[in-house]
């Protein structure tokens, strides 16, 4: 994927844009990979208010940048603002990762589902058929679903507190090789019937956020539970799934993975998630 890059010898510049932007975890994970590489390029946080995104991007596009990562409250409203889309942006409804033409065009994709895959691929399980549980229906549950499509899971359950959203994304996500459907939060004990991937992508249960205060008792021993919430790093959910012996996934694989496909378009170098890189995050989410 070279797409983005700019000349040959010219500093390469890619950024991360958001309202606030503080949160961001990005500039840490790319300045990791370009100081790894070895590379003469910038990753920087950019505070955007969403009535300056379109100029913003205009104005990094006349600097030479090759792209940046798109985060809240901008994913959905860039959109308009790409010319082209990968399939996966266009089913999820959002993009998070932006690559710059040298035609001056903007094509938009979104990485959340293939960081989802390869951290869930870390296990080395075959997910072809299984059952999934997922909880919750917003941005974060669109790109796991398009991920479980993409792995023909046979079944999945999504249960959310508002049951519209759920139903929702029942019908955009539903394969004729896998059924999605919705139900609401109270489905819970007898929604984990047959389980065998449980995945969190609300908030519930992360830093400052209401406790998620599902029982996972009825799950099968073989069952994995992943979380997508990454700070605290064990969560409740995962704690718990630990304790009765499910095998659990974080979810810092998964953002540090969907990092990957934006890093080597920008820069040109396929960045490996090393132990090394997982421990250097953790260490900012501890002193955060
Ligand atoms: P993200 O992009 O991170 O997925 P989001 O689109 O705001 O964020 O979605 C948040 C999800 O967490 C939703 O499924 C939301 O449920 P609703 O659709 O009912 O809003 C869920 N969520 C957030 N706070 C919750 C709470 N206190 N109890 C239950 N679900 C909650």
């Amino acid at each position: 994927m070279s797409q983005g890059h700019a000349d040959k010898g010219a500093k390469l510049r890619a950024a991360v844009l958001g309202w606030p932007i503080t949160q961001s975890r990005s500039p840490l994970i790319h300045g990791a990979w370009l100081a790894h590489y070895g590379l003469d390029g910038t990753y920087e946080a950019l505070a955007v208010r969403p009535e300056d995104l379109a100029g913003k991007l205009r104005e990094l596009q006349a600097e030479g940048y090759a792209g940046a990562n798109i985060t809240v409250p901008h994913k959905q409203a860039v959109l308009a603002l790409c010319q082209t889309l990968s399939p996966a942006a266009a089913q999820i409804g959002a993009v998070n990762t932006l690559v710059f033409g040298a035609d001056g065009s903007i094509h938009g994709t979104n990485t959340d589902a293939f960081g989802f895959t390869e951290n869930l691929k870390s296990l080395g399980l075959s997910w072809t058929g299984k059952k999934a549980l997922v909880l919750g229906a917003g941005g974060a549950a669109r790109a796991v679903l398009n991920a479980l499509s993409q792995l023909a899971l046979g079944e999945i359950l999504v249960l959310n507190r508002t049951l519209a959203h759920a139903e929702d994304l029942a019908q955009t996500f539903t394969t004729p090789a896998c059924k999605i459907t919705a139900a609401p939060w109270s489905e819970c004990p007898r929604g984990l019937d047959g389980v065998d991937l449980l995945v969190n992508t609300t908030s519930l249960g992360m830093v400052g956020q209401p406790p998620l205060k599902v029982s996972i008792e009825g799950l099968k021993s073989s069952a994995v539970v992943t979380d997508l919430v990454y700070n605290p790093l064990e969560t409740d959910l995962l704690g718990r799934a630990q304790a009765q012996g499910n095998a659990t996934l974080d979810g810092l694989g998964m953002l540090l993975h969907q990092a990957r496909p934006g890093f080597e378009a920008w820069f040109g170098v396929a960045p490996e998630v090393s132990q090394e890189l997982r421990a250097e995050i953790i260490a900012s989410l501890e002193v955060a």
